[in-house]
């Protein structure tokens, strides 16, 4: 949290500091095949920064993990997508994924979606520390 602070501090770019979290996530997390933002714009979610391979560019709100968090503004910890109906599989490795919405003035504008070629990859402690940072960088991106 305090790199990621001092990353985007004095920062008003979007892009820069959604590029820059990315890769922090990407360092700092093990097992990641993905890291990225997707914003919601005009009423779907769109790709934004990520490390990984190339990913779907555009996400029905409601459709698949990171629409599901979108929709609901509750965080998704999918231990198996292959048991999540709906997933949308931009990378064929992907066995778990972490969704956390970004909410502003109580909207949710992004998600932060994590993928990992390891199946359970992801518990509450994850979770929560990418809530913390959600809530750190609403205000930036
Ligand atoms: N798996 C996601 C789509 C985004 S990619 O994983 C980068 C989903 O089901 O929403």
């Amino acid at each position: 949290m305090t790199a990621a602070r001092a990353l985007t501090d004095g920062e008003r770019d979007a892009v820069a500091n959604m590029a820059n979290l990315a890769a922090l996530i990407w360092q700092f997390l093990p097992a990641l095949n993905w890291a990225g933002f997707y914003r919601v714009i005009d009423g779907e979610l769109v790709l934004g920064p990520f490390v990984g391979k190339p990913a779907c560019i555009r996400i029905a709100i409601g459709q698949g993990v990171c629409g599901a968090a979108a929709a609901s503004g509750e965080t998704q910890l999918v231990p198996d997508v292959h048991a999540f109906p709906g997933h949308i599989a931009c990378d064929a490795d992907s066995r778990s994924e972490l969704v956390v919405p970004v909410r502003r003035d109580g909207m949710v504008i992004a998600v932060i979606d994590l993928d990992s070629p390891s199946p359970a990859r992801f518990d509450t402690e994850d979770a929560a520390g990418i809530e913390a940072l959600a809530d750190a960088i609403a205000m930036l991106i």
